[in-house]
């Protein structure tokens, strides 16, 4: 049989990777694909030749829409990230009846459902194993392994950058700036690194993998985004003091409303084999309600394992090369007509335990004070520690955790809480989750 032709947009970090490992693993990859799979044709507008294989066996030019427009590609892979031109790119490569592989989480998130539509009728694929958690290959976990199950919830440490950054502060008391520069040298961090601690990149993550798990249309603009530029030392050692870590994490939930779709800083306990994920690593806990909880763990992003999501959906895009679209896994792992309208809930409606942190006065009734104010609120107070004031200072900070409570309760308690005369404006909050 003829090798598949692939066309590849970007020689990046993933790119790069993508090339080395279809090269390097050539003929293994043809014994599972059942053909042989090569990189004919590559846009890139720079890139280092230096480390990257079969490079002289490729055409390379700084036209994307060559590629796309060339008749000899079965497959565009396009890796150049981004909003556009990676929208226009992979809806021409799809008009001219390619099939596509991206790793772009912010395309499928925002244009999914357009792109999604526009391969059904010209039935060709789109594959995105690499847009959420790198290597891990959650999407076919979910989309497939899982297909049995109500999925429950879903809460994932889904961005490495983030991760790497709050496990280095953690362990190393390391400046925040001076790790994320670290990161972006690394090849994992965003080319606009607030994607990353901003909670974005994450968002996009997430709501890929609340479609895929709930079976609604892509809804990025409804995700609650929180990032973990807020974080500050001492939360991560009063954390540790209550027996939990914090951790960026996402997470989407089937709710008595509609689905919670949200990425904020997150106390969980300790003992949870997801709080001990550190550095770039990522991991994802998947809730169905046959199976059970479910953990799936890896690296979360660079050049390799990010290249092993790209090239496992090259070569299941080859071996469905020849079967019928209509019988093909969907892309939302819905039938496309069997979408739901269910409504992605308001962070008002949402129900966590919380972990506040004020700085008080150090003068009687003050905790008196909190405390009545929660209580008004039904808010029912689980621990709360007073540290000692410092030498010569006048005030204390005071932290606690709480039972759960609907976020709109806890917002009408925290604004109370900051108009006491006793109480500096700016309680720091941060919800819990106990995932179990
Ligand atoms: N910037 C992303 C991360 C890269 O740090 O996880 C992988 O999507």
């Amino acid at each position: 049989m003829k090798p598949v032709k692939v066309g590849l947009l970007g020689l990046g970090t993933v790119g790069g990777g993508t090339l080395n490992v279809l090269v390097r693993n050539a003929a293994e990859i043809a014994r599972r694909a059942g053909r042989e799979i090569v990189v004919t044709h590559a846009a890139a507008r720079e890139y280092r030749c230096e480390g990257l294989e079969g490079l002289d066996r490729v055409s390379v030019g700084d036209d994307a829409f060559a590629v796309v427009e060339n008749p000899e590609i079965d497959i565009v892979v396009e890796l150049i990230g981004g909003y556009s031109p990676a929208r226009e790119l992979v809806l021409k490569a799809i008009e001219n009846g390619k099939h596509v592989v991206t790793a772009n989480k912010a395309l499928i998130a925002m244009h999914g459902n357009e792109i999604f539509e526009a391969a059904q009728q010209k039935g060709v694929t789109v594959a995105f194993e690499a847009a959420v958690a790198g290597g891990i290959p959650i999407i076919k976990a979910v989309r497939e392994g899982l297909a049995a199950n109500h999925i429950e919830w879903i809460a994932g440490i889904i961005n490495g950058t983030g991760n790497f950054i709050l496990t280095e502060m953690r362990d190393k008391g390391r400046d925040f700036a001076d790790v994320l520069a670290e990161a972006q040298a690394l090849g994992y961090a965003e080319v606009d690194p607030t994607f990353d601690v901003e909670g974005i990149d994450a968002a996009h993550k997430l709501t890929i993998l609340a479609s895929l798990a709930f079976g609604i249309p892509l809804q990025f603009d409804r995700c609650y985004t929180e990032g973990i530029s807020r974080i500050e030392p001492q939360d991560v050692t009063y954390a540790e003091e209550f027996g939990y870590r914090i951790k960026h994490l996402g997470i989407t939930r089937r709710a008595e409303k509609g689905i919670e779709l949200r990425v904020h800083p997150t106390l969980i306990p300790e003992r949870r084999l997801i709080a001990n994920v550190d550095g770039v690593m990522n991991a994802v806990l998947v809730k169905g309600d046959a199976v059970g909880p479910t953990l799936y763990y890896g690296a979360g992003a660079g050049s390799l394992p990010t290249a092993s999501a790209v090239v496992a959906d090259i070569i299941d895009v080859t071996r469905t090369l020849t079967t019928d679209p209509e019988n093909r896994v969907p892309h939302l792992a819905f039938q496309p007509g069997e979408l739901s309208d269910l409504p992605v809930c308001p962070m008002d409606d949402v129900v966590t335990a919380y972990y506040l942190r004020m700085t008080a006065a150090d003068r009687p009734g003050v905790v008196a004070a909190v405390a009545g104010i929660l209580g008004e609120a039904g808010i029912s107070i689980e621990a709360m520690k007073q540290k000692q004031p410092a030498e010569g200072e006048s005030e204390v900070p005071l932290v606690m955790l709480t039972h759960r409570v609907r976020e709109q309760q806890m917002n009408q308690a925290i604004s109370k809480i900051e108009a006491l005369d006793a109480i500096r404006p700016g309680v720091t909050r941060i919800r819990v989750e106990r995932l179990n």
